[in-house]
């Protein structure tokens, strides 16, 4: 049985048709989203990860219809007026990419877990807690946690101007 799922991806209205059965990393792929990864289908890897409400899901595991009236961010939205959004910026200054399959999922929980931690600088191993539901088979996870401290750093030194020497 299709559905017509009313909700807003990215900062836009859509209305989309989805089967019940259909997993929202289905349904936006087939939406021509195809920065959602899809790697073990299962909710292990968080290749999948987009933001439903502001918080990381793994869309591999979450219906579509379960979209309804609700907020979706995936990677294709972050990047705004040709500039790739903060996170992104110090995932390519930190080399935080290597064969780039799981990158839309980490960059999504990075976005997630910047969003919440605004105002303060997190331990490594708030990141890494933080990340434990996005796995990398490059394992790059040394540089992925650079970028997130990086991003941190620079918002902050936004807010409060860079330390002092
Ligand atoms: Fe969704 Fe792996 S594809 S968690
Ligand atoms: Fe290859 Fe993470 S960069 S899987």
């Amino acid at each position: 049985m299709v559905r017509e799922i009313k909700c807003d991806i990215n900062d836009k209205e859509v209305t989309l048709l989805a089967d019940l059965r259909l997993s929202l990393a289905e349904m936006l792929r087939q939406n021509g989203y195809f920065g959602v990864k899809i790697g073990c289908g299962v909710g292990e890897c968080g290749a999948c990860t987009v933001l439903v409400d502001g918080l990381p899901v793994d869309s591999c595991l979450y219906l579509a219809i379960w979209a309804q009236g609700k907020n979706i961010r995936t990677v294709e939205g972050e990047a705004r007026e040709g500039r790739l959004s903060p996170v992104q910026q110090a995932y390519v200054e930190e080399g935080a990419v290597q064969c780039g399959f799981c990158t839309p999922g980490f960059i999504m929980t990075s976005t997630a877990f910047v969003e919440k931690h605004q105002g303060r600088a997190c331990t490594r191993e708030e990141i890494r807690q933080g990340h434990s539901g996005n796995l990398c088979r490059c394992t790059g996870y040394e540089n992925i946690i650079r970028a997130v401290e990086r991003c941190q750093k620079e918002d902050l030194d936004k807010e409060t101007g860079p330390d002092q020497e």
